[in-house]
């Protein structure tokens, strides 16, 4: 075998492969989604079959192959991503001929973690030191298969046991300290970080331990409850959900995940056999969090505690969630402070809980009228002024309508004075905005790109397209196009046809083409498929209006110039004349 990669893309349909992980629908020649790795609604993730590649025409512009798919949504480095698609194709990697630096470091730092694990599950179940955390557990109902499942251990009460055990397993301190294992102290000696504590590791979607966090035994410690690992190569807070290994094959199943706060708040509920719990680990919801889930299910019942604190969480988590256009419900307890101790408590309430869960913004409304419940016009304002913000934000009309309907007879005012409401601050945000510079990711490219990509995508994708060779290359050069990378893969392109006149297939024209131009070759080559606007527009009136552009920076050119020519005016009047002429063709078309 001698391309390990070729061969893996060889076996891998990648119509097949993404269509797994998301939902591909047809759209001409190619296949069309809502994009896994940047926020949006409407579709601008292209992958074509011919060309086995996708790529992003949204915000995050990204694109590639089956490997580079898979490195994105698992957040893999290449080398794990090779390796993954290696096992699942049957290819055999003998050796892989690179390194791969980081890819190493996290190789690393996840069997650091792995060691780490077994350790603290040895000292817990083991030794006399885990006595205290095995009694911590019994009172907190936690059995031993259950403790075996999450993998929980303990941390001995000393000041370098989990050091010493690493550094006999060939780890450096330096990289323990990075892996966030260790601390360094002030005079420079390095401590374990968990010290006298019951460990939870934290695990991602496939079952890495990617950090811990450790729980007192002692109610009365001066320090934290919980202490985690910092961000390091392999953990990143924002987009970590605890519980989410086990969880995310139920949460597919149901259509739906609970969202709760603590570590308890998912073990307890496992254990009955709530399976669809992850957790937030008591911070906001993250739009990394949401983006994960979204991959499960498109819906979320937050679950939070019965605290302000909860609400206040609730109220940050729904502008992300509107965005990402989950169906979002709401739980709360108000016999118990969180789910874990409700289920202890009164399982069969739990149970209920379950079963009524309110939407969102019904939550809000009630919420609300809890707190201004008197039917005075102080009141009522009050009200509209915390609702209608929430109001404005949904996109869906139906749903919106409803709230209105909802929100006015509460109120008892007409439906026409919220929308009015709703219309003001709607005009406001938008009059607020074009105050602010523009930061977008995606600047909106000029007429002139559009429509160049634009047309070299048709041409490139139509199978036979002798037709329209002829059509566009009448009236236009390579020299007409705007970006040099287009002018590049046309001069090739041009002398492809003409050396090869039977061979139509556009994968042998590809194989030619230089590497650098490869990515932008398949960028202009999938456009067609996003730019539907364009679709009615007659391709001739294109190949037209890209003659007047390059007409007329051919002019601007010759303006500009600083040193003198004397065939200035000659050139600018032919190019004039050019111009009218082309001007008076798009007229008539
Ligand atoms: N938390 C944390 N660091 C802290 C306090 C809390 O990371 N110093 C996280 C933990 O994941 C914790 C969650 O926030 O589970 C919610 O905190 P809290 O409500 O205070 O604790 P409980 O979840 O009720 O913890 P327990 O049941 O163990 O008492
Ligand atoms: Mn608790």
């Amino acid at each position: 075998m001698e391309n390990p990669v070729e061969e893996i893309k060889k076996r891998l349909d990648i119509i097949e492969f993404i269509g797994s992980f998301i939902t591909l629908k047809k759209a001409g020649r190619n296949f069309k989604a809502v994009c896994p790795f940047h926020q949006e609604k409407t579709p601008s993730f292209i992958v074509s079959p011919e060309r086995q590649i996708w790529h992003c025409f949204g915000a995050c512009g990204e694109g590639g192959d089956v490997i580079r798919f898979l490195m994105k949504w698992e957040n893999i480095t290449f080398i794990e991503a090779l390796r993954e698609l290696a096992k699942k194709t049957g290819v055999v990697l003998r050796k892989v001929s690179f390194e791969d630096r980081l890819w190493k470091k996290r190789e690393r730092f996840f069997n650091m973690n792995f060691l780490a694990t077994e350790f603290f599950q040895y000292v817990l179940n083991k030794t006399r030191f885990g006595k205290k955390g095995l009694d911590y557990l019994n009172s907190r109902e936690v059995n031993s298969s259950i403790a075996k499942k999450f993998q929980l251990g303990y941390a001995p009460d000393s000041w370098d046991s989990l050091k010493s055990f690493l550094k006999r397993k060939k780890f450096a301190e330096e990289e323990i300290l990075e892996n966030g294992l260790i601390i360094k102290g002030e005079s420079g000696r390095y401590y374990d970080r968990f010290r006298g504590r019951l460990i939870f590791p934290l695990k991602d979607a496939r079952n890495n331990v990617i950090a811990f966090s450790g729980r007192t035994l002692d109610e009365n410690a001066k320090e934290a409850k919980y202490i985690n690992s910092p961000e390091t190569a392999i953990y990143h807070k924002r987009e970590t959900l605890f519980g989410i290994n086990l969880a995310r094959e139920s949460i597919k199943k149901e259509n739906n995940v609970y969202l709760v706060e603590g570590e308890f708040d998912i073990i307890t509920p496992y254990s009955h056999g709530f399976n669809n719990f992850v957790a937030i680990k008591g911070s906001a919801l993250t739009s990394e969090q949401l983006m994960l889930l979204k991959r499960y299910t498109d819906r979320i019942t937050l679950f939070l505690d019965a605290d302000t604190a909860g609400e206040e969480a609730v109220k940050r988590g729904i502008d992300e969630a509107e965005r990402f256009d989950f169906d979002i419900r709401v739980v709360s307890l108000d016999f118990a402070k969180d789910p874990d101790e409700a289920i202890k408590k009164d399982l069969k309430s739990f149970k209920k809980v379950l079963e009524k869960p309110v939407a969102i913004y019904d939550y809000l409304i009630n919420l609300a009228k809890k707190r201004y419940p008197s039917d005075s016009a102080f009141d009522k304002k009050k009200i509209g002024d915390e609702i209608i913000p929430y109001l404005e934000k949904i996109s869906n009309p139906i749903v919106r309508s409803h709230y209105v309907k909802k929100l006015a007879k509460l109120l008892l005012v007409t439906e026409g004075s919220i929308e009015n409401l709703i219309t003001k601050l709607k005009r406001k945000k938008k009059i607020l905005a074009s105050y602010k510079p523009i930061v977008s990711h995606q600047p909106k490219e000029a007429r002139e790109l559009v429509i160049e990509k634009y047309l070299l995508s048709c041409l490139f994708q139509e199978e036979d397209n002798k037709q329209l060779f002829k059509k566009i290359f009448s009236v236009l050069t390579a020299g007409d196009f705007y970006l040099p990378a287009d002018q590049k893969i046309i001069r090739q392109y041009v002398e492809f046809k003409n050396l090869k006149k039977d061979s139509l297939k556009i994968n042998n024209f590809i194989n030619q083409l230089a590497a650098e131009l490869k990515p932008i070759f398949d960028e202009v080559y999938l456009y067609a498929s996003i730019e539907e606007k364009l679709n009615e527009e007659s391709l001739e009136k294109v190949i037209y209006e890209i003659k007047t552009f390059s007409l007329k920076r051919q002019m601007k050119k010759i303006l500009l110039e600083e040193e003198e020519n004397p065939d200035k005016n000659k050139q600018l009047i032919s190019l004039n004349q050019a111009l009218k002429e082309v001007e008076k063709k798009l007229v008539s078309l």
